[in-house]
C-alpha cells in the first residue's frame, strides 16, 4: 500500500508527464506549421514517449493499491519564434522535470518506500537521456544557424526517429 503523501505526488507527476505529451505535441504541430517534417515527427514521437512515462506511473499505482486521479490537463503553448526556441524551450521543460523526479525520490526516501524509490530509479536515467537528447540539438540548430533552408539536413536525420 501506497502512503496518502506519496500517492498526491505520483498523481501530480502523471499529470505533468500527460502535459509534457500536449507540450510536445504542440511543438510538433508548430514544426508542421513552418514545414519542419522531421523536427515534427521528432516531438511526435516524444510526445508519445511522454504518454507513456504517464501510463508506467499510473500502472505502478494501480500495481500498489494506490488511487490515481487523472486531473484536467494544463493548456500549452501554441507559437514559438523559431526551432531555436522550441528546442530551449524542451531543454528547460527536461530540466525541470528532473527536478520533479528527484524531488519524487527525495519523498521516497523520506517515507522509507523503497519500491517507489526503486521505480523512480528508471526515471532518474531517463531523465539523463532526455536533457541530453534535447540540448544536443539545440546545440545543432545554433551551429546551423537557425535558418529554415538550412535545417533541412537536420530535418532529414530527425525524421529517422521511431
Ligand atoms: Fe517524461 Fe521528458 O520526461
Amino acid at each position: 500500500m501506497i502512503s496518502k503523501t506519496m500517492e498526491a505526488a505520483l498523481n501530480k507527476q502523471i499529470n505533468r508527464e500527460f502535459y509534457s505529451a500536449f507540450l510536445y505535441l504542440s511543438m510538433s504541430a508548430y514544426f508542421e506549421t513552418v514545414n519542419l517534417k522531421g523536427f515534427a515527427k521528432w516531438m511526435r514521437v516524444q510526445a508519445k514517449e511522454e504518454r507513456a512515462h504517464a501510463v508506467k506511473i499510473y500502472d505502478y499505482m494501480i500495481a500498489r493499491g494506490g488511487r490515481v486521479s487523472l486531473e484536467a490537463i494544463e493548456a500549452p503553448k501554441v507559437k514559438w519564434a523559431s526551432a531555436d526556441k522550441v528546442f530551449e524551450e524542451a531543454y528547460a521543460h527536461e530540466q525541470k522535470v528532473t527536478g520533479m523526479i528527484n524531488a519524487l525520490v527525495d519523498l521516497a526516501i523520506k517515507e522509507k518506500d523503497h519500491a517507489t524509490f526503486e521505480m523512480l530509479q528508471w526515471f532518474v536515467k531517463e531523465q539523463v537521456e532526455e536533457e541530453e537528447q534535447t540540448s544536443e540539438i539545440l546545440a545543432q540548430i545554433k551551429i546551423l544557424g537557425d535558418v529554415i533552408g538550412h535545417l533541412f539536413f537536420l530535418d532529414h536525420q530527425l525524421a529517422k526517429r521511431e
